[in-house]
Formats: C-alpha cells, sequence, structure tokens
C-alpha cells in the first residue's frame, strides 16, 4: 500500500512536458477568465446605464400619457347660476340657452353659490363643478381705461360751448355733488354726443377720460352685439355692474347706433337679441337701483336711426350737437394740428379755413398731414402757404367726392 504510486505523481513520473503543458493551460485559462470577467464589469455598467435610460423613458411616457390623458378630459360648459334650491341644488342657465335644475360639487362653499354667479358644468350631467373666481366677464373688465389718453380739452378745436356742456353734465356732479343737493336738483346721468363723423365726438370723450379723475369705462357699441342670447344684455348688466363699483365713473358707448338703433317689426333672431341688449341699456339708464356716482356719454354720427326711446328726457339728460366746425373752429383746429409743424412766415391759417367750408376735423387733420407731405416731396425745410393750397385740393378730390351733402344719413335714407 505504501509503494502503491499516487495517481498524482504518474504524470511527474514520466516527464516534465504534460507539467508545463498544464501550467501553460492553466495561465490562459486564467487570463481568459479575467478578461471575462472585464467583460462581465464591463457589461454591468452598461445593464445600469440601460436600466437608467428605461426608468428614464418610463418616466417621460407616463408623463406624456397624463398630458393625453388630461387633453382628452372633456371640455366644462361655462353656465351661470339663475336660482339656488338648496345646498347643493341649483338652477343653472349654460351660454347655450335653456335653464337646468342640477346637483352642485360638494367642494363647493354653499356660502358661494348664489345667483349671479358663473360657473362650470359637467357636460353630460350639467353638474356644477367649479365656481369661476370672477363674474365679470374678461371683455368688460377690459373697458376699463386704466392708462389715460393722452389728448387733452386743449387739443379740441371750436367746441368751447360743447366743452362746457359736457362738463357741466359729466364732470361737475362727480366733482360737486352737493351744489346739486343744496337745490334738490338730481343730477344729470348722461350726456350724448351726435354729429357728422370726424367732427370730434370720440376725441371729446378721449379728453374727459384724461381730464377727469373718474374710472373711465369705454365701449364700443359693437362689441356688445353678442351671438347667444342674453349675452348682450349681460354685458351691458356687468358693465353697469362694474361702473358702480367703480364709481365714480364714467361709461362711454361710442357708437351707441349699433345696439341703439329703432326697433323694427320684422326682425330676425340677430336683432332680437340686439334689441334685448337695448332693453337692457335702457333698464340700466333708468336705474332701476340707484347706480350713484356712475355717468354715461354716448356718441353716434346716426342719431336719425336711434330708438326714440333712448332719446326721450331721463335717459340721456343732454343731447349735445357736435356741428361742423365754423371758421374760427377751423382756424383754432388748425392751429392746434399745425402745433409741431415748422410753418414758413407766408403761411395764412385764416385763408386756409376760409377755403375749407363745410370740413370736418378729421379732413383738417388730413390737410395739415397733406400739407407736411408736400413740403417734404419739395424737400422744404418749412410748410409753406402753396403746400397748403395743394393739400386742400388733394384731401378735397381724395375724400370729397365720396361725400353726399353734408348728412350721411341721406346715404341710406
Ligand atoms: N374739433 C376738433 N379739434 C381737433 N381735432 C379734431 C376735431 N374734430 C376732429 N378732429 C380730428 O379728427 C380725428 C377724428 O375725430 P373723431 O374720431 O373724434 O371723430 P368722430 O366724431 O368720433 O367721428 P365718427 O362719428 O366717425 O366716430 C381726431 O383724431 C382729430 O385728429
Ligand atoms: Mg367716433
Amino acid at each position: 500500500m505504501e509503494n502503491h504510486p499516487s495517481p498524482s505523481r504518474t504524470p511527474d513520473a514520466g516527464s516534465d512536458q504534460p507539467h508545463d503543458l498544464m501550467r501553460d493551460k492553466i495561465s490562459v485559462l486564467e487570463k481568459r477568465n479575467a478578461e471575462l470577467r472585464e467583460k462581465i464589469r464591463h457589461l454591468e455598467v452598461d445593464k445600469r446605464d440601460a436600466d437608467n435610460l428605461k426608468i428614464r423613458y418610463e418616466r417621460e411616457l407616463r408623463k406624456v400619457k397624463s398630458e393625453i390623458e388630461h387633453l382628452r378630459t372633456p371640455p366644462l360648459v361655462v353656465g351661470t347660476i339663475t336660482d339656488v334650491v338648496n345646498r347643493d341644488m341649483a338652477v343653472v342657465r349654460s351660454s347655450a340657452g335653456p335653464q337646468f335644475l342640477v346637483k352642485a360639487s360638494n367642494l363647493i362653499n354653499p356660502e358661494q353659490l348664489k345667483p349671479g354667479v358663473r360657473c362650470t358644468l359637467n357636460q353630460q350631467s350639467l353638474a356644477i363643478i367649479d365656481l369661476l373666481p370672477c363674474s365679470y366677464d374678461a371683455h368688460i373688465r377690459g373697458t376699463e381705461v386704466i392708462e389715460a389718453p393722452h389728448e387733452t380739452y386743449d387739443d379740441i378745436g371750436g367746441l368751447e360751448k360743447q366743452i362746457e356742456e359736457i362738463r357741466e353734465a359729466v364732470e361737475l356732479p362727480l366733482t360737486n355733488p352737493e351744489l346739486f343737493r343744496d337745490l334738490g336738483v338730481s343730477p344729470p346721468k348722461g350726456v350724448l354726443l351726435k354729429g357728422t363723423p370726424g367732427t370730434g365726438k370720440t376725441l371729446l370723450a378721449r379728453a374727459v377720460a384724461h381730464e377727469t379723475n373718474a374710472t373711465f369705462l369705454r365701449v364700443i357699441g359693437s362689441e356688445l352685439v353678442q351671438k347667444y342670447i342674453g349675452e348682450g344684455a349681460r354685458l351691458v348688466r356687468e358693465l353697469f355692474d362694474l361702473a358702480e363699483q367703480k364709481a365714480p365713473s364714467i361709461i362711454f358707448i361710442d357708437e351707441i347706433d349699433a345696439i341703439g338703433a329703432y326697433r323694427s317689426d320684422s326682425s330676425t333672431s340677430g336683432d332680437r337679441e340686439v334689441q334685448r341688449t337695448l332693453m337692457q341699456l335702457l333698464a340700466e339708464m333708468d336705474g332701476f337701483d340707484n347706480r350713484g356716482e356712475v355717468r354715461i356719454i354716448g356718441a353716434t354720427n346716426r342719431i336719425d336711426i336711434l330708438d326714440q326711446a333712448l332719446l326721450r328726457p331721463g335717459r340721456f339728460d343732454r343731447i349735445i350737437e357736435i356741428p361742423l366746425p365754423d371758421l374760427e373752429g377751423r382756424i383754432s383746429i388748425l392751429k392746434i394740428h399745425t402745433r409741431g409743424m415748422s410753418l414758413d412766415e407766408d403761411v395764412d391759417l385764416e385763408a386756409v379755413a376760409r377755403l375749407t367750408e363745410e370740413k370736418n376735423g378729421a379732413d383738417l387733420w388730413a390737410i395739415c398731414t397733406e400739407a407736411g407731405m408736400f413740403a417734404i416731396r419739395a424737400r422744404h425745410n418749412t410748410v409753406r402757404h402753396d403746400d397748403f393750397l395743394n393739400a386742400i385740393r388733394k384731401v378735397s378730390a381724395d375724400f370729397g367726392l365720396h361725400r353726399i351733402g353734408t348728412s350721411y344719413g341721406a346715404m341710406f335714407a
């Protein structure tokens, strides 16, 4: 048993060669092993990177999915609460027209559930989902003139009497209410400016906005004409509400004929909507609820088509005619528009004014501008009298042709 040769010894016993071979093989295998380990390490790093990437993509996918979900949610209908039945039931009117009795979400504070508040409704059940923060249309909020226009009364030529009248009717009651109170006279509510186009009605209102400290709300009649039933009336109501809230304030409705045209019997549904808006305006002007310190200025160049109800005393207390400027007026308008121009000594504005009978303020402004253009074309460094004569000719030729008489009304009559 002692002499029994161990199997491991057997190759040793033979020669060294197999031993070397083995060692070589081992070293090769070890090298290979090291290489593979290195590879594993690399692959593991790669895997980690890929995992990270995967997580990132998954996150992105989730985000995109939720965005799609977000975009897919059906729109909410906007409506107005018209009546509150109990804590969680209310009557709403959607902007499309009909009224519905619906449930209100539990998340809404019942205290805030009031008639007149705008809310969002679920499309199918029309349940009230949420209340909109402001009850005023953005449109109406936008009517407030925050930055005063830069025109002043000094920029208006030849309308001294009219300026006086408008100040008396609009500014005085706001600045000195005691004068009216002491006498027991109720102050005028508003004035209507009428006159042919281009005579300075809008300009006058802008100057009032500049000169007064009251809140100035400006709206153009056509902006109050809306597509859906009752929307125009709501805008008018909100306009007056806002004016009351911001009192003392002045509401200026330019081109009032857009909603104030007389009501005819034959009418389309569009006409009827305009009429409803007008009726709301009349009611607001009557001031069934006392509006306090709110004055109204209307302006129109088509008084002939205005509804009689707008024109009776009590609505507008004064109708101020803004006439075509007379000679004196034209001279002062020309002076205003040439204030910034360098005029030659030979310029005789009075002569220019004599030649421009029947021209309105806008024409005179155009004449001054054209005179400047003629001077520029001739490379003069001052504007000469001839330039004015050329300008009168040009403006008369350009604009005069399209005018029928002095009354625009004749055009449509
Ligand atoms: N009395 C005036 N004094 C100075 N400039 C005037 C006068 N009237 C009109 N203008 C000039 O004409 C321009 C147009 O006037 P404005 O817009 O006030 O006319 P309007 O009476 O409102 O006309 P419309 O009826 O067409 O609205 C003014 O910007 C101003 O440059
Ligand atoms: Mg105007």
